[in-house]
């Protein structure tokens, strides 16, 4: 082997199990500033093959601790920014649990985090649990100009740009709506957005030890990115057969 070819390094010993919580408090989110707009953390999992979903949802790919991880990390964050379809893939409701929302009070922050969306077209799926859940804020970025939706029961507000880029959008969740921790759910299409357009701070990715095949999208989804987006590891976690790996944005 030549000498100036770097060896491989084994990942180990295992660690002392660390809950959920401890681990994203250990990735210091709020203590990492970005100027001029929210850090932003990606949280996605995948098959080996890369897909990120099983029959159009993700949740065969999941292991409880993955789900607890994400959990936390929507505890930890001012704001939770996803992608419309993903919303109604997903059928999202019911985002934290009493002892994460009590958490939250107790250190004088919203019992939610903002739920934000982006449609272009303002065509929300509305029939998702999450959008009649009284108290939970939902903000919605659009370039449509019609009429707001009526919200069935979350309190839903709609802010309208001209040409609704995702700088825009995480401007406005931490000016208008406070975020310091911006948490982006995807969905693939949204996520290779948020990295084209620079928005990607750290990114918890999933491994799932499954192969999956079909034409269901990968972690990222559509045009090919002008230069790869380059990413350096910062922390490998495991639950079982599952590897969670942190990786941060190299800037
Ligand atoms: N494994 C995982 O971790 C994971 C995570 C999330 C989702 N998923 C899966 O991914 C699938 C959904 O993801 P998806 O990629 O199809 O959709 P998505 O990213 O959730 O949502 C796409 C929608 O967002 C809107 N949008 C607004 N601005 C956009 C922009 N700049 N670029 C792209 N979209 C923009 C578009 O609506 P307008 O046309 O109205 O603008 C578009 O229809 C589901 O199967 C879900 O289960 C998996």
């Amino acid at each position: 082997m030549a000498d100036d070819v770097p060896g491989l390094v084994p990942l180990g010993p295992a660690g002392p199990e660390r809950a959920a919580r401890d681990v994203v408090a250990a990735l210091g989110l709020r203590e990492r500033a970005v100027p001029g707009r929210p850090r932003v953390v990606a949280a996605m999992i995948a098959s080996l093959d890369g897909r990120t979903a099983v029959e159009g949802r993700s949740v065969a790919l999941g292991h409880p601790a993955d789900r607890q991880l994400l959990r936390e990390l929507r505890t930890a964050a001012d704001a939770v920014l996803v992608g419309t379809r993903t919303l109604a893939a997903e059928r999202y409701a019911n985002l934290l649990d009493e002892d994460q929302v009590a958490l939250r009070r107790a250190a004088r922050r919203a019992p939610h985090p903002v739920m934000a969306t982006v449609s272009r077209a303002l065509d929300l799926p509305l029939d998702v649990p999450l959008f009649a859940e009284a108290g939970v804020p939902i903000q919605v970025y659009t370039e449509h100009d019609g009429a707001p939706p009526p919200s069935p029961g979350a309190d839903l507000a709609v802010e309208r740009f001209d040409e609704l880029t995702l700088p825009a959008v995480l401007e406005h969740l931490g000016s208008a709506r406070g975020a310091q921790v911006v948490l982006c759910e995807g969905g693939p299409s949204l996520l290779r957005e948020l990295v084209a357009q620079g928005g990607l701070d750290d990114l918890l990715l999933t491994v799932a030890p499954l192969l999956a095949a079909g034409d269901a999208p990968s972690v990222l989804e559509g045009a090919e990115l002008d230069a790869p987006a380059r990413l350096a590891l910062a922390g490998v976690h495991r639950a079982g057969d599952h590897v969670v790996l942190h990786l941060r944005a190299s800037r």
